[in-house]
């Protein structure tokens, strides 16, 4: 398959180079997709140097499939250029998640719901991508009434220029700053823009997305989004609370025999995810799960990905291998 990278040069195109790679997509023409700046450039893919391109150029190479992560309005404007030549493109940038002609997507829930007419597929926020995952399968055994997600969130989820304003941070060093405050030694209850309601963009991905996701608008929603000088992925505290009763071993065991899920939870051992360990993994961490004793049927727990894995570049990845397997692209 001939595939494009969108955003090939960016934190989420790097990873997505390495996961097509580890996971051996069947590649047989890469096209790296940059902005002006970066044409030119060189990339490497399995031992190979490939030359980044443009985007009008790359709607010219035809590609099978165009995995986007170039921010939104490179996605609004460019994804409908790529879907009218028949590109598929599954895209990473908030642009086309709400819109509800467009499948949001993430594989081990909904990958069943892709048609071959689907030619621009939204990957979710990352931080909704590693809630879901461990929703879902406690949703359809009994029923999420409410939710409460507070988030602490890696400086690699505001791309590469948050990661240089840490690392001058680190050395004292002035540069461009990726947020308001210096980000070392700080938490900024502050992820992505504010909006009129007072809670901020990546707040409402996080109420929107999950209802979206799990096909259930009656699911209460709310959420805190932190960021902090961590890299290796997001963290969230999630206070559930069901429809139906439920039993903490038997919720250990779904989420434990869900694929993508890993559970590390005994507070014996000091075991329970954490960044560093889920940097560079695919799966989706979830410990520190325990009743609710102030209230009727809930649970707590702590969820934490590797924002750059499946957060983003996996999932979209994934996206791709299930539209090749079932013959919708290529
Ligand atoms: N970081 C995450 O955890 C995460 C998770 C999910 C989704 N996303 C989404 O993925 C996208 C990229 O995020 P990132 O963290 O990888 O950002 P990043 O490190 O800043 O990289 C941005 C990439 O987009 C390219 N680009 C920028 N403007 C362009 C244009 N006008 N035309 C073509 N290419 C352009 C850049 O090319 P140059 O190098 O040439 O500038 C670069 O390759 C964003 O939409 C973000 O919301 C990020």
């Amino acid at each position: 398959m001939k595939v494009a990278v969108v955003g090939a040069t960016g934190l989420v195109g790097t990873v997505m180079l390495k996961v097509l790679e580890e996971r051996n997509f069947p590649i047989t023409e890469l096209i790296p997709v940059a902005s002006e700046r970066s044409i030119g450039k060189k990339i490497s893919y399995k031992g190979q140097e490939f030359s980044v391109v443009g985007l009008a150029s790359a709607v010219e190479m035809k590609p099978d499939v165009a995995l986007f992560s170039a921010g939104g309005s490179t996605s609004l404007e460019w994804a409908p250029k790529f879907a009218e030549a028949g590109i598929t493109v599954i895209d990473n940038s908030s642009a086309w998640r709400m819109d509800p002609t467009k499948k949001l997507v993430v594989p081990e829930i909904n990958a069943k719901d892709l048609t071959a007419n689907d030619k621009i597929i939204a990957n979710p926020n990352c931080s909704t991508i590693q809630l879901v995952m461990a929703l879902a399968p406690l949703q359809d055994k009994y029923k999420i009434k409410r939710a409460i997600i507070s988030t602490y969130q890696s400086i690699t989820g505001t791309g590469v220029k948050a990661v240089q304003q840490l690392e001058n941070e680190y050395a004292g060093e002035k540069g461009e700053m990726a947020y308001p405050y210096p980000i070392h030694r700080n938490a900024i209850p502050h992820c992505d823009v504010f909006q009129e309601n007072g809670y901020t963009k990546e707040e409402m991905k996080l109420v929107n997305e999950t209802q979206k996701i799990l096909d259930d608008r009656s699911i209460a929603v709310t959420a805190t989004a932190i960021r902090i000088p961590v890299v290796g992925g997001h963290s969230e505290s999630v206070n559930l609370e069901f429809e139906n009763e439920f039993d903490e071993s038997e919720v250990r065991k779904i989420l434990n025999d869900t694929p993508g899920v890993t559970v590390q939870d005994n507070p014996e051992t000091n075991t329970y995810p954490m960044p560093i360990y889920a940097e560079g993994k695919n799966d989706v961490f979830v410990g520190r799960i325990r009743r609710d004793h102030s209230r009727e049927n809930a649970l707590n727990m702590w969820i934490v990905a590797d924002n750059l894995r499946k957060g983003a570049a996996t999932n979209a990845v994934q996206i791709g291998e299930y539209l090749a397997a079932n013959k919708l692209i290529g």
